[in-house]
């Protein structure tokens, strides 16, 4: 099945008791024992089937297999959040201590946790100079962990260039962590370009109507886990916490997924409700019709903000002198998504007037919904950060991060022209 198709029928046929065509939201706690034998396979992860909703839920496994099959993996876990995601990601190649070699452009709040939560934790988090793959591949060593990188920045609207990192990172056997969350499936697999975990907000674009939070772990099955032993122990000896398991021995390919669901979702917790991976779901089911609209709006944005003398720059992959236009044609057939960043003439009071005076774009911190967002970094995500940390982050003081939504694009134009005259005339904005 194509892309669309898997985005409204995988994991799902009907419901074998009612015949309900609707995925039904299971909002059971536990769920019963044959027999204890069989309540003992369960727990010995021999059999199939669920035992409580912390460990595994049949709504929440319905989205699991859509999203991993959306990304060509072969098992997601749903959790909580994008950031619960991360963490669990990050905690399962990582939790014997070691480094991660990150982009620099990342999202404000996993810039923070790799930066000071999981170094408190014991583990380094390194910063490359720049997206390129050489300069991810300078800071690898022998106690690295993974490579991580958003595989386009936000809000730096950063292209990776997935291939090249992947096939560095591979020559020293670490696998490739990814967090696809503003590109989505629908312009980019990039397991098909090497990354062995995809790492989703589905809270974003994928769920798109920003009423349920979300994230999910996509594991390739491609990395090879008993391969590289010394590395990573966590894999390849007894898990005294879980009846002696050795994941790579029991799991192979699918290792990294179920070591995460028994070590991480069972102990600490980080479930997703059934009623959001309902509501993920449903937005799903039109995560590529929306994608369409929400790159040709952004082009048309795009476009109109260039041409206008009241803003300095316009940061967008789809423009010929974006030093990611080329990577835009390789790794999303020239459709940027619709994340886009611009600096307001005149700086952050500038910004600030301008930001003000949106009326039909929203102002808040989120990204991917069907309604046009705004958002000014440099006074909301980023502002825990040094100015040296922002700067390499890609932020600004006069930056603004649009988020294009599905409007008609004349009236998303129609409100940033209005607002772009507060920007003279700051005293407008109260
Ligand atoms: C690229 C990216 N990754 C992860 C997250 C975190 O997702 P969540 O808000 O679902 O925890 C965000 C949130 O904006 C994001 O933009």
């Amino acid at each position: 099945m194509r892309r669309e198709t898997i985005a409204i029928h995988s994991g799902f046929d009907c419901d074998p008791a009612t015949k309900a065509v609707a995925v039904p939201i299971y909002q059971s706690v536990a769920y019963a024992f044959d027999s204890a034998d069989h309540g003992a396979a369960l727990f010995n992860l021999e059999e199939d089937g669920f035992r409580y909703s912390r460990i595994s839920n049949p709504t929440n496994a319905i989205l699991e297999e859509r999203v991993a099959e959306l990304e060509g993996g072969i098992a997601g876990v749903a959790l909580a959040s994008g950031q619960a995601a991360l963490h669990y990601a990050f905690l399962n190649v990582a939790d014997h201590g070691g480094n991660i070699v990150a982009a620099p452009q990342l999202y404000g709040t996993t810039h923070t946790l790799l930066n000071h939560v999981l170094r408190r934790q014991g583990i380094e988090a390194r910063f490359a100079a720049s997206d390129s793959a050489a300069d991810i591949e300078a800071l690898i060593d022998d106690e690295t962990r993974a490579v991580f990188c958003e595989t386009v920045g936000n809000p730096a609207g950063n292209i990776c260039d997935i291939a090249a990192i992947s096939e560095a990172a591979h020559r020293h056997g670490v696998p490739v962590i990814v967090d696809n969350t503003v590109a989505t499936p629908i312009l980019l697999r990039p397991i098909e370009h090497g990354a062995d975990i995809v790492v989703h907000s589905l809270t974003k674009f994928m769920g798109g109507h920003g009423t349920a939070m979300g994230g999910m772990v996509v594991d390739s099955g491609r990395f090879d886990w008993a391969g590289e032993k010394r590395r990573f122990p966590q894999f390849n000896e007894p898990d005294r916490s879980y009846h002696g398991l050795v994941y790579a021995e029991r799991f192979g390919k699918a290792a990294f997924a179920a070591r995460m669901r028994s070590v991480y979702q069972r102990t600490t917790g980080a479930v997703m409700a059934p009623m959001s991976a309902f509501l993920l779901l449903q937005g799903i089911e039109t995560v590529a019709l929306r994608v369409e609209r929400h790159v040709d709006n952004a082009r048309r944005v795009a476009d109109f903000l260039r041409a206008d003398p009241r803003v300095e720059w316009v940061n967008y992959a789809g423009f010929e002198d974006s030093p990611y236009f080329e990577l835009a044609g390789k790794y999303l057939c020239g459709r940027p998504p619709s994340l886009l960043t611009f600096g307001v003439v005149g700086g952050y009071e500038a910004a600030k007037a301008f930001y003000d005076r949106l009326a039909l774009v929203k102002r808040l911190v989120n990204i991917g919904d069907v309604k046009s967002l705004a958002c000014h970094p440099a006074s909301t995500t980023h502002r825990q950060m040094t100015a040296e940390e922002a700067a390499a982050a890609g932020v600004t003081p006069e930056m603004i991060r649009l988020c294009v939504g599905i409007e008609h694009a004349d009236d998303i134009i129609a409100d940033l022209d209005q607002a772009l005259a507060a920007r003279a005339t700051p005293m407008l904005a109260a």
